[in-house]
């Protein structure tokens, strides 16, 4: 009797899932930056902006926990991701020093970023966890003064930093070896396949430099503005045209 093959399809269905949350959390991280930065506009932006992810827009009034919801999801999401992912890491001391010997004798692009996406994510498992704790259990706390206070008088801005860098690296790093994964910027001849990594990796840097960038950018100014207002009293921020609103009535 001839013998059935079956083809276990699970890894490759693992595959997919570890980078469909890969691309949904570095989209999440376009958001998170670019809603972050509005603090750079102004005071009133970045209100406006926590405001909307309250709801008030849709419900006419602010449910924080919505802003609870979402980071339990994006919690989750990283938690699945992570996990897909241990499944790859260098599992013993053995195979650990295999990989490095490896990566220097090799001296490969390629492999040198993929051992700076584990360390980073390594890091991010600690880093993110602290952040998103503090998102679930205290959404209502979020805001152009509360925010900045929290990174000056609670001493959040190191791990911030730290958080900054670790994933927009990581995320930099995971779009780029997954577009050479799924074969999304190959040229159709070998000799081109060099030069079209090399434009992708460019490609990568740049988008990776902008992203620091700007957060750095945010980051100083949420600091700047925790030195400069004095929280003691724990007062909100409130847009101009709301104070005024307050007085009449
Ligand atoms: C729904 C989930 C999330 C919410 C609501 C949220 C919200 C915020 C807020 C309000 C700040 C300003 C500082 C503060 O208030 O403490 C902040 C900063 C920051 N968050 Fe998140 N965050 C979320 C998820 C994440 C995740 C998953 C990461 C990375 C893995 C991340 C990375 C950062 C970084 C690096 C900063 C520093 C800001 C900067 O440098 O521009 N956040 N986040």
């Amino acid at each position: 009797m001839k013998k059935k093959f079956t083809i276990n399809k699970m890894p490759a269905r693992l595959d997919f899932l570890q980078s469909l949350t890969g691309i949904i959390l570095a989209l999440f991280i376009t958001g998170h930056i670019m809603f972050e930065s509005t603090i750079l506009v102004s005071n009133d932006a970045m209100y406006a902006m926590t405001q909307f992810f309250e709801g008030y827009y849709f419900f006419g009034e602010r449910h924080p926990w919505i802003i609870s919801v979402l980071a339990s999801s994006i919690l989750f999401i990283i938690i699945v991701h992570a996990i897909l992912a241990l499944r790859k890491f260098p599992s013993s001391y053995r195979q650990y020093k295999v990989m490095k010997e490896h990566t220097v004798r090799m001296n490969h692009h390629d492999t040198s970023l993929w051992v700076i996406q584990v360390v980073t994510g390594f890091a991010m498992f600690f880093l993110a966890s602290v952040h998103l704790y503090i998102m679930i259990a205290q959404p209502e706390m979020i805001g152009p003064y509360a925010s900045s206070d929290r990174m000056v008088s609670e001493m959040m801005w190191p791990l911030y930093l730290m958080l900054l860098f670790a994933v927009v690296i990581h995320a930099g790093v995971g779009i780029y070896r997954l577009i050479l994964k799924w074969g999304l910027f190959e040229a159709d001849q070998q000799k081109f396949m060099k030069q079209r990594r090399a434009l992708l990796r460019t490609i990568m840097y740049f988008v990776v430099t902008l992203y620091l960038a700007v957060g750095v950018a945010s980051l100083m100014r949420y600091i700047d503005i925790g030195t400069t207002h004095d929280y003691g009293d724990g007062e909100r921020y409130h847009p101009q045209s709301e104070v005024e609103q307050g007085a009449e009535k």
